[in-house]
């Protein structure tokens, strides 16, 4: 069973590759090393004892795309992670997002198409719900105006799919992701932000471990416990063995609808603080933040329903939020003695 896992040198593909050459799949990466190491390949194969197959360029490139596909027309199912994911960039160069996001997808819908390939997974997010009325979120949340290039290019793309899948062959799977953080068990694969993180886990490590001065919590004032905004946050790794089991369930044609999405979060939601004190608690360090406006854009609270999910893919997130924190800490303490 081969699989092509697109944008798999990136922080969650990594981890799936890993996953998924656990369970015996056979992994084809493409990328085009825009936002990952291409190094990773060889920490892939220190974790598993496989070096995944691998083949970089850029796949908003229509031709080289069909050609790829022509030439791997024994896939049985696409993993498609590769895409620009930086909200706040999305908002200053939104064409270059809507190019990479949109033009990607298209071409790859397009090479499944032509070489009657059907099975597809895609990275959506919980960006599509913006600040839902009802907490926790299901599936069947309307899906909200996005508020960046970012968030649209994944409403668009779900679109796009489901036009698609109409029209076709091709069945596809939506995962949407909470907040994912964390990284593996071993601190050999890890997330690898390019510059000054924009998410809140980088941002800890990075502060605790002397790269930033100081976290700024944004926002004190929600209408929240403690005032500070609340995310679902999940484990990388439980998020790729979701990907597993829906390339599983496409490939053992169990699906229920030609196209069907899931959230996947651990329904648990905890504010900004709350993750500042698991990391403090687990890690032994004192973390200087201090808590400053609002950022603009940010929803004040969301959580994942995560039913629907736990029963059609006999899927749960297992790890808890010390698991994350621990597990974050010890990849930027890797990575430091990488560096030194
Ligand atoms: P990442 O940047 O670490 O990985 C994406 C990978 O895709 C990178 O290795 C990059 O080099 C590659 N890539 C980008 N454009 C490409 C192109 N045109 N051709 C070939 N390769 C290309 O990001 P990630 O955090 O692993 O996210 C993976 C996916 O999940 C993305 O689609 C992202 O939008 C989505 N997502 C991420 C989060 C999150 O918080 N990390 C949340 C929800 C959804
Ligand atoms: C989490 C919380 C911040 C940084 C983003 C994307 C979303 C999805 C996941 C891809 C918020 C607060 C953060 C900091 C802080 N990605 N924070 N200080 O914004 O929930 O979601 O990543 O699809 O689309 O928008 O994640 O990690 O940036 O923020 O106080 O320096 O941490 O305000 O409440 P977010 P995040």
């Amino acid at each position: 069973m081969k699989i092509l896992v697109t944008g798999g040198t990136g922080y969650i593909g990594s981890h799936t590759v890993v996953e998924l050459q656990q369970k015996g799949f056979d992994v084809i990466i493409v990328d085009n090393l825009s936002n990952s190491d291409i190094n990773v390949l060889s920490s892939i194969e220190k974790i598993t004892g496989i070096k995944p197959e691998f083949e970089e360029f850029d796949m908003i490139d229509r031709d080289k795309t069909a050609d790829f596909f022509k030439r791997n027309n024994d896939i049985q199912g696409i993993i498609h992670f590769a895409a620009y994911k930086a909200v706040g960039e999305s908002v200053e160069k939104p064409l270059m997002y809507y190019r990479n996001n949109l033009f990607s997808l298209v071409n790859i819908l397009q090479g499944m198409k032509d070489n009657n390939i059907e099975n597809f997974v895609f990275s959506s997010s919980c960006t599509v719900y913006g600040q839902p009325e009802e907490l926790p979120v299901t599936e069947d949340a309307p899906v909200q105006k996005a508020e960046s290039p970012y968030g649209n290019t994944k409403q668009i793309s779900e679109e796009i799919i489901t036009d698609t899948v109409k029209s076709t062959d091709i069945k596809a799977i939506a995962l949407r992701y909470f907040n994912p953080i964390g990284a593996h068990e071993s601190a050999i694969i890890g997330e690898l932000p390019i510059g000054i993180p924009n998410c809140l886990m980088p941002f800890i490590t990075q502060t605790a471990i002397g790269i930033r001065e100081q976290l700024r919590v944004f926002g004190g004032d929600y209408n929240t416990p403690d005032g500070t905004a609340i995310r679902d946050y999940i484990h990388v790794v439980d998020l790729a063995k979701a990907h597993v089991i829906a390339v599983d369930r496409m490939i053992k044609k169990k699906m229920k609808k030609d196209f069907e999405v899931f959230n996947l979060g651990t329904g648990n939601g905890f504010s900004v603080l709350e993750v500042i004190k698991s990391f403090e608690k687990v890690t032994g360090e004192k973390l200087n933040y201090r808590i400053v406006d609002r950022r603009a854009g940010d929803v004040e609270q969301v959580w994942a329903d995560t039913k629907f999910a736990n029963d059609e893919l006999g899927w749960k997130a297992e790890k808890d939020l010390d698991e994350m924190t621990l597990s974050a800490w010890k990849w930027e303490l890797a990575l430091k003695n990488l560096q030194t």
